[in-house]
């Protein structure tokens, strides 16, 4: 069984349910707030765990405050070895909740942002060939740890969220999945963001042609195209209630990638993500929205499969 490394970001997520959005110049008083486990490197982590996956996490959280995070990674038997505790804060997030269940997130990187060359390589020597790495661009050195592993053989999964310019520090044509929104998908390719899917698509796979893309399209969908294939796998979202959208994506790459590694056929790995992410968008919340494989196995028993021919 393939090792899931997770290198990335733990995150107190501070959740405001608004009324609207703040607006430039404007006071709002928020309907309620919560702190809740987060973080995309931990949501990501938990949803590989709970899909079945042999989860291992790099990251670092404060001394003061990050009980509620290691917490997590022990719940959810992640191994938590190479997790540092800092003297500095945990990476936080101030996120907003509107009434559709859509989010505007801010972000501080905290002891996110702490890591060493020394403690990446120590890391790196428990992995090897055929293992899996799964990168977000929350956390320092991502470029670092990205070449030092495709240098050891391990299957380097890029999901490039937030995008700023470190991503384009890195060397991502040393990655073999790449997980990517429109947005994400049509900056790497200098396209519109809305631009065709499917030109996306194009492009993404003309520019890095060994790897495989996982193009995300919200409340439309997913397209998947695997490396050295033409074929391009289209899934429809479900249609369900949202009430938070907080790590769905999280949700939906921890599933696929499991999936994909414990050698399910891509479609269905497909399938099963969708289902994944359907359940976690009707959760308030991060990491406590991210459904187990029995529940995603139950909900598909449930719905019409939307695996489609075209979107
Ligand atoms: O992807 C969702 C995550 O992004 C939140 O949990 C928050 O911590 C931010 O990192």
């Amino acid at each position: 069984m393939a090792k899931l490394l997770v290198y990335g970001s733990l995150n107190l997520d501070y959740v405001y349910q608004m009324p609207h959005f703040v607006q430039p110049g404007e006071t709002l008083l928020s309907l309620s707030r919560q702190t809740i486990a987060g973080g995309k490197g931990l949501n990501q982590a938990v949803a590989l765990a709970k899909a079945g996956g042999d989860v291992y996490f790099q990251g670092a959280v404060g001394k003061e405050d990050g009980k509620l995070l290691l917490d997590v990674l022990k719940d959810n038997h992640i191994d938590d070895t190479f997790v540092k505790e800092r003297d500095m804060p945990s990476g936080h997030t101030v996120i907003q909740i509107d009434p559709n269940g859509q989010n505007c997130i801010l972000l501080f990187g905290g002891a996110n942002h702490s890591h060493t060359h020394e403690e990446i390589d120590q890391c790196l020597s428990h992995f090897g060939c055929g293992d899996y790495l799964v990168l977000q661009n929350e956390t320092n050195d991502v470029d670092y740890i990205m070449a030092k592993a495709a240098d050891k053989g391990l299957k380097v999964c890029i999901n490039a969220s937030p995008l700023n310019d470190a991503i384009y520090k890195m060397p991502l044509d040393r990655c073999e999945y790449f997980i990517v929104n429109e947005i994400e998908g049509s900056a790497l390719v200098g396209e519109k963001e809305d631009a065709d899917p499917y030109l996306i698509l194009q492009k993404l796979k003309a520019k890095y042609p060994q790897s495989s893309f996982l193009l995300t399209l919200g409340s439309r969908g997913s397209l998947l195209s695997l490396a050295h294939d033409d074929k391009v796998i289209a899934c429809k979202a479900f249609k369900v209630q949202a009430v938070d959208t907080t790590a769905a994506g999280d949700t939906f790459l921890g599933y696929f990638v499991e999936q994909m590694a414990a050698g399910v056929e891509p479609s269905l790995a497909l399938q099963r993500a969708t289902a994944a992410s359907a359940i976690a968008v009707t959760r308030k919340g991060a990491v406590p929205s991210i459904p187990s494989i029995e529940e995603v196995l139950a909900f598909l028993e449930e719905h019409e499969s939307t695996l489609v021919d075209k979107l």
